[in-house]
């Protein structure tokens, strides 16, 4: 169990160095991300190095147990960089050039960036490839998490190469972007430009290439680096921070190229549900690499600096989602960052050490979560048993939120959230998976909003119910395929016979106060009632059975829910967005009808429940205390228990009976 957080010793003078490794050994602390932003220290001028100070932090670090997990140092450009070679900095889509003086200015897709960030890897790979206090290497920062897309030159560029590699004539690519449309056929990949400022509505296949392209960029960008670091020799796993659901990097397709996966997040902690959405990223990390347990990177030990408003944690609140990563697979807390910082634009930033000292509430949190971790005994690795699937994708994501649609405010997130946390307070294991990786193993799938759906993410959806699973799928699902064009033959083209329905029309609602019309659809049925918004779409059961109505609007009376028996499995329709109490209500129906378990019964909605193998995890993130019966051996306090006893942030970790 790793313990620690980012340390940026170059903020400070070298005599505060040996203090701050004896107060990491007080903490606990156990490893260390060394070197983040040290470009312009480590490498003053091209060609010229200066390692003599990191040897010598590094050294402290070995010699008083703290592992080293090693930045490449490449996320924010030195001076020097942009002041020979102007070129590498990003620009937005409103022709804007991101200037230095912050972080993370560089085109990621800039062949200087590229060579000259290759360098410094290469210098650093050479020199601590084989420092025995050097355990993991840290690629770059946060990929993408300024620039989200970039179309400088060196982007058009690249574009237009990316293009030219993934379609090969300039004909496939006119037929996979519909360019008969507006009279947009190219003669020659010349001719193409990302989609940046523009009279009108770009093409939607050009945006959702420019989405595919920009995550490849940023992977490429790491890829470069961790080969590099493989040719000097690198032992150790190399890894780069995720950020949860980040909507700019397709996750699922980097991860293979991780040998870890780690990851940064920061509920807010005014937000008493943000815990829910914490657990939607922790289940979504853990799902993207199933067996290896992952990293909680980083996260803040008390307030932040970046929202409107920066509210401290509450106590205890820290360390109740600590375990919960932990409870969700997590085989490390890291903290950004070690020691608060007196300078800079994220001096207000809670950190393990604060600036008012040790004499604080979140210096005492920090020693003791460092304590309570390293009582704990090896943990299974992170595997949640799941039985449920929630589909989230992020081909789908870019193509939904596409402008032009029926209802052009769906948020595709929030909605996948909202059946997350439905099924987080009914206690129910969830992997979070692409549509191709739904199978036998699970009993009951989810996948609202699959408007992109994929033929091999429509195979596997098919042969899932087939084989004797439960799919509930739709609105706004099946509608276009991987070049976000419709198919022939209408809507739900791949899923018909699975879920025994058609869409004629997707019945757009308006949002709660955007003008006149309907906004909102009630319906009713065995599964209870439930209110939908965004969509009512006209649904016609063919073999399915209507299990709910609309009952009102111009819809009043057609099918709002359907059930239908294929193969071995279940097939759900679903022509609505369920509000939060709607979700609540179907998910139980849900889950019923597919005789699917929660991990404990008989558990309050806000305490949260997770296993990791034989080990289950409960927090109390309500504001009263709550006893809940489980059996087994409580590994914090190391006792037998029946019941344990929760406070506010209460924690349990307990080892089950089997
Ligand atoms: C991100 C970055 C860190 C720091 C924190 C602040 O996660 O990776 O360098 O800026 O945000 O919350």
């Amino acid at each position: 169990m790793h313990y620690g957080g980012d340390y940026n010793p170059e903020q400070w003078p070298e005599s505060v160095w040996p203090q701050d490794v004896a107060r990491m050994r007080e903490a606990g602390v156990t490893m260390v991300s060394l070197g983040i932003f040290s470009w312009s220290r480590i490498q003053p001028a091209e060609g010229e190095f200066d390692f003599a100070w990191l040897d010598r932090v590094i050294d402290l670090l070995h010699e008083g147990g703290i592992a080293v997990d090693l930045a490449t140092a490449t996320a924010s450009p030195p001076p020097w960089m942009h002041e020979h070679y102007p070129d590498v900095l990003p620009v937005t889509a409103q022709g804007v050039m991101l200037g230095p003086g912050s972080r993370q200015h560089y085109a990621p897709s800039s062949p200087t960036y590229r060579r000259l960030a290759g360098d410094l890897v290469a210098a650093l790979a050479q020199r601590y490839v084989d420092h025995p206090a050097v355990v993991m290497w840290h690629v770059n920062n946060e990929y993408g998490c300024h620039v989200h897309e970039d179309h400088s030159e060196n982007a058009q560029r690249a574009f237009r190469e990316w293009l030219e590699r993934r379609y090969g004539t300039v004909d496939a690519l006119n037929e996979a972007w519909g360019t008969a449309f507006w009279s947009q056929r190219y003669t020659g990949f010349g001719q193409v430009r990302t989609p940046a400022a523009a009279p009108y509505s770009h093409n939607p296949g050009q945006l959702l290439d420019f989405k595919r392209f920009t995550s490849d960029m940023l992977l490429e960008c790491y890829l470069m680096e961790k080969e590099i670091l493989l040719e000097a020799g690198a032992k150790q796993p190399i890894t780069t921070n995720f950020m949860g659901a980040f909507k700019p990097a397709n996750y699922r397709q980097w991860v293979a190229h991780l040998d870890v996966v780690t990851d940064d997040c920061y509920p807010d902690p005014n937000d008493a549900e943000s815990f829910r959405d914490a657990a939607f990223q922790r289940d979504l990390v853990r799902s993207l690499k199933p067996h290896v347990p992952w990293l909680l990177m980083e996260q803040a030990s008390n307030a932040l600096n970046w929202r409107p408003s920066n509210a401290p944690k509450a106590p205890g609140q820290m360390e109740a989602l600590s375990w919960q990563a932990v409870g969700r697979g997590a085989d490390g807390v890291l903290f950004f960052q070690w020691r608060q910082s007196r300078a800079g634009a994220e001096k207000f930033h809670s950190a393990m050490l604060p600036h008012a000292g040790t004499d604080t509430r979140t210096w005492r949190e920090v020693v003791r979560l460092g304590r309570d971790l390293a009582t704990l005994p090896e943990l299974p690795a992170g595997q949640a048993g799941a039985r449920v699937a929630l589909v989230f994708d992020w081909e789908a994501w870019w193509a939904i939120e596409s402008p032009d649609h029926p209802h052009n405010g769906i948020d595709y997130l929030a909605i996948i959230q909202r059946w997350y946390r439905a099924l987080h307070r009914a206690h129910v294991a969830v992997d979070i998976v692409g549509p191709d990786q739904v199978h036998d193993r699970y009993q009951l799938a989810f996948a609202p909003l699959l408007y992109l759906l994929t033929d091999s993410g429509a195979q596997a959806l098919t042969s899932f119910v087939d084989g004797g699973g439960h799919l509930v799928a739709g609105p706004f699902t099946d509608v276009v395929d991987a070049r976000d064009q419709f198919r022939d033959g209408g809507y739900l083209t791949q899923l018909r016979d699975t879920l025994g329905v058609t869409v004629e029309d997707f019945g757009a609602l308006v949002s709660p106060g955007g003008g006149p019309g309907e906004s909102e659809a009630r319906a009713s049925g065995a599964c209870g009632d439930f209110t939908g918004g965004f969509l009512a779409e006209e649904v016609h059961a063919g073999g399915a059975d209507v299990v709910a109505e609309f009952t009102t609007g111009r819809r009043h009376g057609d099918a709002a829910l359907t059930r239908n028996v294929h193969g071995a499995g279940v097939g759900w329709y679903l022509a609505t967005v369920p509000d939060e109490a709607g979700v609540d209500t179907l998910v139980r129906h849900f889950l019923d009808d597919a005789g699917v378990a929660p991990v404990l019964g008989g558990v309050p909605a806000h305490v949260d429940v997770s296993t990791r193998g034989d080990v289950v995890t409960l927090i109390n993130f309500g504001s009263a205390a709550v006893t809940v019966d489980v059996q087994g051996q409580d590994l914090l306090a190391d006792a037998p228990v029946t019941s344990v006893t929760l406070a506010p942030f209460g924690v349990a970790v307990v080892r089950r009976q089997r």
